[in-house]
């Protein structure tokens, strides 16, 4: 925990009683803490006994009379926000987007990790709205802490008890000890996906297939592994909501190579996945282009090849992979574009494969290596063909030893 802000938010339960103990063992353990409470807390806990603990001021409301309390400032300071004891109320607030005090605001605002630990008798904590919040708070990424089995403030025996202040630790502690170890934690990567369009007129443009789907799991793919991803998007309706994950969206080959060249010197890996267009419009009408009864030329002129800039001017610190899209004398044309691209692992994905490709959940690629060695994969779910690629950068990046 050393180093760790915590933003503690403590609700009304009976539980609060426990937090100066809580803020005691995180500060021990080496965290900086601060202290939210809601008005109701103020009946179970002091808020002396939290400044004295947690040596800050504590904060209940949006405001402490001329003074604003910057509950955005707040959630970007925080490396995790633990709601301990968490209300049945709050939590129904949570669910809902609610924003009617301090801890709710601060809820809104966070960046980091959210952990809630419940407390509530057995009855609520069993209730069929409960359970629907607590789902759908999980399936938001919000960390749940189970609730222990003991006696209630109710006198009753039963489930809804807020963890002890040393399980709340160690649950803590075992994340942040994953995420700190994870192979990519603190490098920057950057990805490109989906097709590029290019204007022939303020109507029209010349695009590709591409929905965007293997280059954003592969975005997810990377993050998972702790990378923090710029994640260069095409015109696309598909989306990420990863934390991680910066989306960049762009319409044209220009506007993605001029991103890409001002990105990619900070970045440690960058994977070109874009269906990027070879060609645009010699010239984009800016009036409709009307039709005429004899056959319509167009003049097309070459994009700027974003793999092959980035591999010009790579550093040997950093790791560049492309994807070769073929139809035909696959790995001849894929191994041309690894060594002309300068690129330190090619993607290959022949549309000869059935449920590969565009648009398909699924697909089929082989990794090409400068060394010539070539490792086929089976048709599988495209997240699955993401995390075996960012395997294969792993295994790279440790056997080059690239920083
Ligand atoms: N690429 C790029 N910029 C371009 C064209 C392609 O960055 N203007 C990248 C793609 O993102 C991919 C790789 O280059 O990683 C190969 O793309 P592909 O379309 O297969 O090859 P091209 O170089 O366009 O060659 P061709 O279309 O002739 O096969």
């Amino acid at each position: 925990m050393k180093g760790k802000n915590i933003l503690l938010a403590v609700t009304g339960s009976i539980a609060a009683y426990k937090t100066p103990q809580l803020v005691r063992l995180l500060v021990k353990a080496g965290a900086d803490v601060k202290v939210l409470l809601t008005d109701s807390a103020r009946d179970f806990v002091s808020p002396l006994a939290l400044s004295t603990v947690s040596k800050h001021e504590v904060h209940s409301s949006v405001h402490d009379g001329s003074q604003w309390n910057n509950h955005v400032a707040l959630g970007r300071w925080a490396d995790a926000l633990l709601i301990a004891p968490c209300s049945a109320n709050t939590l129904a607030k949570l669910a809902q987007g609610l924003c009617d005090n301090l801890v709710c605001a601060a809820y809104l605002s966070a960046a980091c990790p959210v952990f809630i630990a419940p407390a509530m008798d057995e009855d609520m904590w069993l209730h069929a709205s409960t359970q629907a919040n607590i789902s759908l708070l999980k399936s938001r990424g919000n960390r749940l802490i189970p609730v222990a089995h003991g006696e209630l403030a109710s006198g009753l025996i039963g489930e809804g008890r807020m963890s002890e202040p040393d399980v709340l630790l160690d649950f803590l502690e075992k994340f942040f000890s994953k995420e700190d170890n994870k192979p990519l934690k603190g490098k920057k990567a950057l990805v490109t996906a989906g097709p590029t369009y290019e204007r022939l007129d303020p109507v029209r443009f010349i695009g590709n297939f591409s929905s965007g789907k293997m280059g954003i799991s592969l975005a997810e793919a990377l993050a998972a592994q702790g990378a923090e991803v710029s994640l260069l998007l095409g015109p696309t309706h598909l989306q990420t909501t990863e934390t991680g994950i910066q989306t960049l969206r762009v319409e044209s080959a220009q506007e993605m190579y001029e991103a890409a060249l001002k990105l990619f010197p900070d970045c440690s890996i960058a994977v070109m996945a874009a269906a990027v267009a070879d060609y645009k419009p010699a010239q984009a009408a800016t009036e409709k282009i009307k039709k005429q009864d004899t056959p319509l030329a167009l003049q097309l002129m070459r994009t700027p090849d974003i793999l092959k800039a980035l591999g010009q001017q790579k550093k040997a610190s950093q790791l560049l992979i492309g994807f070769a899209l073929e139809t035909n004398d696959e790995e001849q044309y894929a191994f041309e574009k690894l060594r002309n691209k300068g690129a330190d692992l090619m993607v290959l994905n022949s549309l000869r494969d059935a449920g590969a490709g565009f648009g398909h959940d699924t697909n089929k690629v082989s990794l090409l290596r400068p060394d010539g060695s070539v490792e086929s994969l089976p048709l599988l779910p495209k997240a699955t063909v993401a995390q075996a690629i960012v395997q294969a950068i792993l295994q790279q990046k440790n056997e080059s030893r690239v920083s």
